[in-house]
């Protein structure tokens, strides 16, 4: 390629130096990667240098595996950049915040059918574990107070949840002791049933756990069974054992596309629910949700009144400070988009995971694992190829996909699956593409495969080699 030769400034208005950004000495020393610089640098320096270390990161458009949002409006962007110092434990400070906070509360215990008797209560948390956790933490401490009410021992406290929950569930039972009891997964069966939970149930269980969307494979577990079941141990032994219903995809999902689905509060022993706010609740990462279906299966032991910010402010949370930021990008999607936008949304993302489901089992490479309760493409190979999901995954993040591969816990462990969590930021486009992409990445490998496989014997004369 041909240069030409550059003019003065005056001449061709072309300016002679470039952006100051890299041209400062700031860059022509090396600046340390894990000591604090002795001095600092001028902020759009400083932009640009963690700008361009960021290209290394994944697109997160890309990321199909994930469950949080990505995308917000920009009237939600720009309620968060306006609160972004707002301390959101500080409520006397923020009185308006806390007020929109209680009116989350409330949305949310209506959503999850709340009897008009109900006196619910809730808080945001930063993520579902948070809130599991402190759901779960509840339920412990109700259990030890009415042993010790009973006389009775309080010290093997145990709980019941499938091996197809989330980490989150064994990091409660190490973090608070208690003893899990994990029903594991079979061949043909990815979440619990009722009659798992009543062979390891007894007078120390703290609760049931129940997913609807698991993490693994996106299937629901049966809430209504194992509701229907404890109501039964309650009549015949007099245990009152809660459920606690993890449903941090399907809690902004299944209120809107499938109603009359009974998996909340309208069941007696549920008793407490968390959803992520991050996920289908179409909020950036990260605030959660955890609902009690009534103010007495939080025991008064556990909430903490803080004053010294100028209030007598109830508080149920691990940890003090956080942003609020999220909070009002939650209630800005709640106002804006209503039940009408919310069911809009999420009916989009179930007909396009259905119409990216159909193309990926039409192909006849892939068959879906799980019955698509919710937009969560669960697939593996139909027939077994040489290779490995992983290597289907590696090849596909060439293009920049992000496709997890993973195996399910022990029991269904020899089977390998992958994931695509279609988000309201999939569109069919992009199911297209994908699509296109998956099926050339599996035919590459599978023709390197094939070619590596095949004998390196010379043709026999006479024969032609097609
Ligand atoms: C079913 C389930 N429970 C809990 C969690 C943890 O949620 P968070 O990342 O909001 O803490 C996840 C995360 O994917 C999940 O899928």
């Amino acid at each position: 390629m041909l240069a030409k030769k550059v003019n003065p400034p005056g001449m061709s208005g072309t300016k002679q130096e470039i952006s100051p950004t890299y041209s400062l000495r700031y860059f022509t020393e090396s600046i340390p990667k894990y000591h604090i610089p002795k001095d600092g640098m001028p902020a759009n320096a400083a932009y640009q240098l963690i700008h361009d270390a960021l290209h290394f990161d994944g697109r997160t458009a890309f990321d199909i595996g994930s469950f949080t949002t990505i995308w917000m409006e920009p009237e939600a962007q720009k309620l968060i950049m306006e609160n972004l110092g707002k301390n959101f434990i500080d409520r006397f400070e923020y009185p308006e915040t806390a007020e929109i906070h209680q009116r989350i509360v409330n949305m949310l215990g209506h959503l999850f059918n709340a009897h008009e008797q109900d006196d619910f209560c809730g808080t945001a948390t930063v993520g579902s574990s948070e809130a599991i956790e402190l759901g779960l933490l509840a339920h412990k401490w109700t259990w030890k107070r009415n042993r010790i009410k009973q006389g009775k021992g309080a010290d093997k406290p145990n709980i019941i949840f499938g091996a197809d929950a989330h980490i989150c569930w064994d990091k409660f039972a190490r973090y608070f002791d208690v003893e899990p009891r994990i029903i594991p997964m079979e061949k043909d069966r990815f979440c619990t049933d009722a009659k798992s939970v009543m062979e390891r149930i007894d007078e120390n269980t703290i609760c049931v756990g129940a997913i609807m969307g698991t993490t693994f494979t996106g299937a629901c577990d049966p809430v209504k069974e194992i509701n229907d079941l404890l109501v039964q141990v309650k009549e015949n032994k007099g245990w009152d054992i809660p459920i606690h219903v993890d449903a941090a995809s399907a809690g902004f999902i299944l209120p809107f596309i499938n109603p009359q689905l009974e998996w909340d509060f309208r069941l007696p022993q549920v008793r407490s629910i968390n959803v992520s706010g991050h996920k289908f609740g179409l909020v950036y990462p990260g605030v959660g949700w955890l609902i009690f279906k009534n103010h007495t299966d939080l025991p008064e032991d556990l909430i903490f009144y803080v004053n010294y910010l100028g209030d007598d402010m109830p508080t149920y949370t691990l940890n003090f400070s956080r942003g609020s930021d999220m909070v009002l990008a939650q209630y800005y999607n709640l106002l804006h988009l209503g039940r009408s936008g919310y069911t809009k949304v999420m009916n989009n993302c179930m007909n396009n995971a259905r119409y990216l489901a159909n193309k990926l089992t039409g192909s006849g490479i892939f068959e879906l694992v799980n019955n698509l309760e919710l937009p969560i493409i669960t697939f593996r190979f139909k027939k077994t190829p040489d290779f490995a999901p992983f290597q289907l995954s590696q090849k596909l993040r060439e293009r920049g996909w992000m496709l997890p591969a993973y195996n399910l816990p022990e029991n269904a462990d020899d089977m390998t699956v992958m994931r695509v969590v279609v988000r309201e930021t999939f569109s069919r486009d992009m199911a297209e593409t994908f699509y296109d992409d998956i099926v050339k990445a599996y035919q590459t490998i599978n023709k390197t495969e094939m070619e590596h496989l095949r004998p390196n014997v010379p043709p026999r004369r006479g024969h032609h080699v097609t």
